[in-house]
């Protein structure tokens, strides 16, 4: 299958949105579900630093790509640094529910201290492999709103909102990876991006249910309770990884692109769903 390319007519809109603030949420917040609040929460406590270093790997390469994809990297620049800041109020907001996630934290720091001892192209191609992650876990809450059905009104909003802005914004990393190694054979780069890939998502899912299982730790939930919860929720129903694994491997494609696959018509729709409000609306909010 030929690769594609990202849409001539792409718009990428940073919505400058601030979510709630003065909500009080339950410590359970998804539904009452203590294993799909868990897992969420620990996407979330890795996201602040996690954006940060997207920004930084990619905004690196802004003035050796062409003018295009330049505006397209401002672009993604604003929407991670919205995105972060709204993580820090949530992750607030589960410290005051009573869990402590320093560990986490800390856990997120190091191994991003480890790859920014690598080259700039490796760095970027750490960010090319995460920002793949983000777009399946985006495209998936887009096409079931109803996995967020049981969150609060303002956590629903702002997932859903940055779920938008993933999607809007998922190839940029993976174009300027394909810019800046233009030089390189094919299969150097494909194997590159591919390993690259590999190496991330072992981290990801064994750091992800390790931080899930200690925040239920954190509830008393522990040993079988807790792994049967966690995997159900993962594997079984509402199958959060199951759902994102075609998308998970079609990465590995040596064609791949992240827009193979338009899901802008899930934007729009969201969007009028949720009502977001005009950016130009939401400029002046900020
Ligand atoms: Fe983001
Ligand atoms: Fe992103």
């Amino acid at each position: 299958m030929a690769s594609l390319a990202t849409p001539a007519d792409l718009k990428i809109t940073p919505r400058n949105l601030r979510f709630g603030r003065e909500e009080r949420r339950d410590r359970w917040w998804l539904g009452g579900d203590p294993f799909a609040t868990a897992f969420n929460n620990a996407m979330s406590i890795t996201f602040p630093q996690g954006e940060a270093f997207f920004v930084e790997t990619v905004r690196r390469f802004r003035d050796q790509v062409p003018p295009e994809l330049a505006g397209q990297i401002d672009a993604f620049v604003r929407q991670e640094v919205h995105h972060t800041r709204e993580h820090v109020a949530f992750n607030r907001q589960v410290s005051d529910a009573g869990y402590d996630t320093k560990a986490m934290e800390e856990w997120v720091r190091d191994r991003l201290a480890e790859s920014r001892q690598q080259h700039p192209v490796a760095q970027l191609c750490v960010t090319v492999a995460l920002e793949h992650f983000t777009a399946i876990f985006a495209h998936q809450m887009l096409t079931n709103p109803s996995l967020f059905a049981g969150a609060s009104e303002e956590a629903r909003r702002m997932w859903l909102w940055h779920a938008i802005e993933e999607v809007e914004h998922k190839a940029v990393a993976f174009d300027t990876y394909m810019h800046v190694t233009r030089g390189l054979k094919p299969t150097k780069r494909w194997a590159i991006r591919s390993l690259v890939f590999w190496r991330v998502s072992k981290n990801f899912v064994r750091g992800r249910t390790r931080d899930t299982l200690a925040l239920l730790r954190q509830d008393g939930i522990t040993g079988l309770r807790a792994w049967a919860g966690v995997l159900w929720y993962l594997i079984g129903k509402p199958g959060a990884l199951r759902k994102v694994f075609p998308m998970w491997l079609s990465y590995f494609r040596p064609g791949f692109h992240p827009w193979d696959h338009d899901d802008r018509h899930l934007i729009a729709k969201a969007e009028s769903e949720l009502r977001l409000a005009a950016p130009e609306t939401a400029k002046a909010a900020a």
